[in-house]
């Protein structure tokens, strides 16, 4: 039996691997290492319960001694653990380069020590800065604008230097915006989804003109899997669709999805800074075999009816406090200043 080293598997895309490499794998036994901080959930894996093939271990990956213990005895490790919001990374960049910075020095620590065969960095597009035309290649400069993106190239660079320095097999992916179940209602979606069905506004940041390009969850998985087996160490991949949809369609969309008012969308300040593109190359992963499952519009409806359909997940986290406050201090008051 393999045995997998899934770093973050209680957050939103780790999770979702975890139940793909449960389901895909059945040579695999899976290590959950997770923090468990607010956007860390156990409830993310319950389905996932009940196998022996799943340990799950609460702790951080910036503990030398808790990494050294997850990671024992394992071939492959994957990690997803990070902050990830960029908002927040706004209002707080100091809690970002920890974890994701320093806490991937300790995993890659570990890693060398413990000759681990492949070490995959789950990365961002975000890591290439504002792309205003064409698309992204894995050979273009780092250029991040935001310290959750610099911490995520941060990242980058330290794995690739124990590829190059020590030889440890380090394999990077580079994911475009990711939907779908699980993922915590402050990401632009999950956020206009849950306020919508709460008849509250939609905030579009700026003039709405801002495009990302979403990609379902599972796809994002099955690309991160892809990569495991057939990457070359040493290599970024990006994966990615090119479906760009800007903010103002993308309220626009959720509202006519769940039949509410247009005039739920409204126009909130900017974020400082704001990327107005990512667009992504995807030809080195498709070389793979890689290609996204899901369109556009199956992709939204997907995530709309998972929402519809997980009321007490969501209005759960809604309600924490931390949950109002981070809500209060980015909506409201930013909005008044
Ligand atoms: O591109 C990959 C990245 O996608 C990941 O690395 C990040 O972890 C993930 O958070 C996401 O970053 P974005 O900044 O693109 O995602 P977010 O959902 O925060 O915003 C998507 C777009 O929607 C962006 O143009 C800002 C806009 N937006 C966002 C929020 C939260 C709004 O208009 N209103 C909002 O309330």
């Amino acid at each position: 039996m393999d045995a997998m080293l899934v770093t973050g598997g209680a957050g939103f895309i780790g999770s979702n691997f975890v139940r793909y490499v449960l389901n895909c794998r059945p040579d695999t036994q899976v290590v959950v290492l997770d923090a468990l901080t607010y956007a860390g959930n156990l409830a993310n894996l319950e389905d996932c319960g009940g196998t022996e093939r799943l340990r799950f271990i609460h702790g951080d990956i910036r503990d030398r001694d808790t990494v050294d213990d997850a990671m024992r005895g394992v071939d492959t490790v994957v990690n997803f653990a990070a902050e990830s919001h960029v908002d927040r990374s706004i209002l707080d960049p100091s809690s970002f380069i920890e974890p994701n910075y320093n806490g991937v020095c300790v995993l890659l620590e570990a890693a060398r020590r413990l000759e681990v065969q492949r070490f995959l960095q789950v990365s961002t597009d975000e890591v290439y800065g504002h792309v205003p035309a064409g698309f992204s290649v894995e050979s273009d400069a780092l250029a991040p604008r935001n310290p959750y993106a610099a911490s995520k190239a941060g990242a980058e660079l330290l794995a690739q230097s124990y590829y190059t320095t020590y030889g440890l097999p380090v394999l990077i992916t580079r994911g475009g915006n990711t939907v779908g179940p699980y993922q915590y209602p402050e990401k632009v979606l999950p956020l206009f989804i849950t306020n919508a069905l709460e008849y509250k506004p939609l905030p579009v940041y700026g003039d709405g003109s801002a495009v990302r390009s979403y990609l379902y969850v599972e796809d994002h998985c099955s690309a991160i899997d892809r990569v495991l087996r057939s990457g070359e160490p040493g290599n970024a991949y990006n994966v990615g669709t090119n479906y760009e949809v800007s903010g103002r369609d993308l309220a626009g969309r959720v509202l006519e999805t769940l039949d509410r008012p247009a005039a739920l969308r409204e126009f909130v300040p900017d974020r400082s800074g704001h990327d107005l593109r990512y667009a992504l190359d995807c030809g080195r992963i498709r070389a793979l075999g890689w290609r996204p499952a899901l369109d556009f519009d199956t992709l939204l409806d997907r995530t709309v009816q998972w929402y519809v359909t997980h009321r007490p997940w969501w209005r759960e986290i809604r309600n924490e406090s931390g949950f109002r406050s981070y809500y209060r201090k980015q909506y409201d008051e930013r909005g008044q200043s």
